[in-house]
This record gives structure tokens, C-alpha cells and sequence, in this order.
């Protein structure tokens, strides 16, 4: 293991069990209306298949990056976490990427129908804004709903279904992953600097360093897609050349999107410069761009 590995398993050891811990308790009760035991067992089953937690994690570590306890970002990391399940869920429909297999069980949809699926998804992305209405900070409820949304990663999902099969400009590719991925990746940072109750300076720092990793974040996802199996990522593989998606290796091929990967991975580690604890984020900058999932 080298020193980014070890820097990263020792943050999952430490961090994602308060992660995990409070992912499903939320939805754990049906105080009142237990015939809505279909949509809690429709949320349930997307939080509990898994997922690397990549965003919650790296909302925490923002947070002890600008000096703070990971625990002050708790609310964010969930929130941000519920935000990127419901896209799953949404992204796996069949008007969408119409996709069977999610983090190595039947997609949402298979089991529970379209309806209840597209349901799971609304109440997560509606629950994810109560957190942070509870947490008692406006700034997160709208940091959140600037990468969530029309702007955000709704707008890139949008773009990537508009460019499906279509001779696209290619200009275009950097801004639909920007939106559907860098975005939302930019609200985790933000996230963990808004409830450190960072500068504004700071902030940004860590924002710009999200968005441009979350770019890094989709290219190496293109490139798995066209490389990994589908037993070895939990969903399915070879999707993006048959759906005529604009991807990084569908417009340069691998190797120019393994330099693009490089490119952009070096961008974000800039902005880390001037935080007062930069170490984890670095580490993991490294540690997604290698990832083998
Ligand atoms: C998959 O995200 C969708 C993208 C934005 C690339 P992840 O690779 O983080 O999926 P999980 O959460 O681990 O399942
Ligand atoms: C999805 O991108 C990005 C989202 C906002 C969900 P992909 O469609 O490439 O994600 P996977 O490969 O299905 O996880
Ligand atoms: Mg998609
Ligand atoms: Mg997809
Ligand atoms: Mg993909």
C-alpha cells in the first residue's frame, strides 16, 4: 500500500462508521404511516447496497481540512449523500440510462417499479433539505441547491441526455461532466467549509478543488466504464459506447482520456493550496484518480 492508500483506508476506518450510522437512521421509522412500508423499503435498499461514500467522505475531511471536527459536517455529508443516491436512482431509469445493476444489486426500479423508484429518489432529495433546514444554515441549503440543480447536476443530466447519439460539440464534453458530476462534487467541499464556518476564501478554494475533482471523478468513471466488468464496479459496463453517450474516451479514446484524467487531477490539487490541513484531500485526489471503482 503506498502512503495515499494508507492516508485513505485510515480515514474510511475513522469516518465512514459516523457515515453510515446516521445514512439510514432518518428512514428507520414509520411512526404513523406504516402502509408507506413500500417507499421506506425503496429508500432503504438504495442507502444500504453500498457506495464508496465518496462525496460524505470528502465533505468530512473539507471540514477537518479548514481545522474543524469531521462531526460538524455530519449533516452536510448525509445530505449531499441522499442528493447523490437519488441521481442513482433517477439516472438508472429506463427514460434515463435505462441500467439494471447499481452498486451490485438489481437497480431501484427492478425491484420496486418506476413509480415507487422515481418516488425513493424525490423523498431523499427532499429529506437531504430538511437536514440542513434543521442544521439551522441557509448558506448550505442553498450551496446545496446550486449543485443539485438546473445549474447543477440536474442540468448535466439533462445535457447528457440531449447529446445521446447526437454528432455533439465536443466543447460541450467538459461542461456536461462539470454539471452532472463537478457540481454536486463542489457542494460536498463547500459543505464541510460552510459548517467549519470557514472563510470565504477558504470556501472557494475547497470548491474549485470539488468541481474540478468531480470532473477527474467522471473521466475515470468513462474510462472504467469502457474498461472494468461489471462484476468487478456493481453496475453495468460497456453502457456509454451503446447508448451513444459524450464521454471523455468516446470523443479521445483511452489513452488521450487517461491524459485528460492526469491534466485535470493536477488542476484541482492547485486550489488546495493556502487550506490549513490539505494532506487527506490530497490523498484522495490521488486515491479517485487511481480508484479501480
Ligand atoms: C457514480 O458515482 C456516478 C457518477 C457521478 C460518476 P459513484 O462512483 O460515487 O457511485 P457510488 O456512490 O460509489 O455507488
Ligand atoms: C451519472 O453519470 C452522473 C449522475 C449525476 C448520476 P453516469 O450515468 O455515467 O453514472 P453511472 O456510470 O451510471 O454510475
Ligand atoms: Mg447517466
Ligand atoms: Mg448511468
Ligand atoms: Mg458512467
Amino acid at each position: 500500500m503506498n502512503d495515499f492508500a494508507l492516508l485513505v483506508a485510515q480515514d474510511q476506518n475513522r469516518l465512514l462508521p459516523l457515515i453510515e450510522k446516521e445514512l439510514v437512521a432518518r428512514f428507520q421509522q414509520l411512526p404513523i404511516h406504516t402502509s408507506l412500508s413500500n417507499l421506506q423499503g425503496a429508500i432503504k435498499y438504495s442507502l444500504e447496497a453500498g457506495g464508496k461514500r465518496v462525496r460524505p467522505m470528502l465533505c468530512l475531511l473539507a471540514c477537518e481540512a479548514c481545522g474543524h471536527a469531521a462531526e460538524s459536517a455530519l449533516p452536510g455529508a448525509i445530505a449531499v449523500e441522499y442528493v447523490h443516491t437519488y441521481s442513482l436512482i433517477h439516472d438508472d431509469l429506463p427514460a434515463m440510462d435505462n441500467d439494471d445493476l447499481r452498486r451490485g444489486k438489481p437497480s431501484n426500479h427492478k425491484v420496486f417499479g418506476e413509480g415507487q423508484a422515481i418516488l425513493a429518489g424525490d423523498a431523499l432529495l427532499t429529506e437531504a433539505f430538511a437536514i440542513l433546514a434543521e442544521a439551522k444554515n441557509s448558506m448550505a441549503g442553498s450551496c446545496l441547491a446550486r449543485g443539485a440543480g438546473w445549474l447543477g447536476m440536474v442540468g448535466g443530466q439533462s445535457l447528457d441526455l440531449q447529446c445521446e447519439n447526437q454528432a455533439s460539440d465536443p466543447h460541450l464534453l467538459p461542461i456536461v461532466h462539470q454539471l452532472k458530476t463537478g457540481k454536486l462534487m463542489r457542494t460536498a467541499l463547500e459543505l464541510g467549509g460552510i459548517f467549519a464556518e470557514a472563510s470565504s476564501q477558504e470556501i472557494s478554494s475547497l470548491g474549485s478543488f470539488g468541481e474540478a475533482l468531480g470532473l477527474a471523478f467522471q473521466i475515470k468513471d468513462d474510462l472504467l466504464d469502457a474498461t472494468s466488468n461489471a462484476h468487478h464496479l456493481g453496475k453495468g459496463t460497456q453502457k456509454d459506447q451503446q447508448r451513444g453517450k459524450l464521454t471523455y474516451v468516446s470523443v479521445m479514446g483511452i489513452e488521450k482520456a487517461e491524459a485528460a484524467l492526469g491534466q485535470v487531477t493536477q488542476d484541482a490539487l492547485e486550489h488546495l493550496e493556502g487550506l490549513p490541513n490539505p494532506q487527506a484531500l490530497r490523498a484522495w485526489a490521488h486515491h479517485l484518480t487511481k480508484r479501480a471503482l
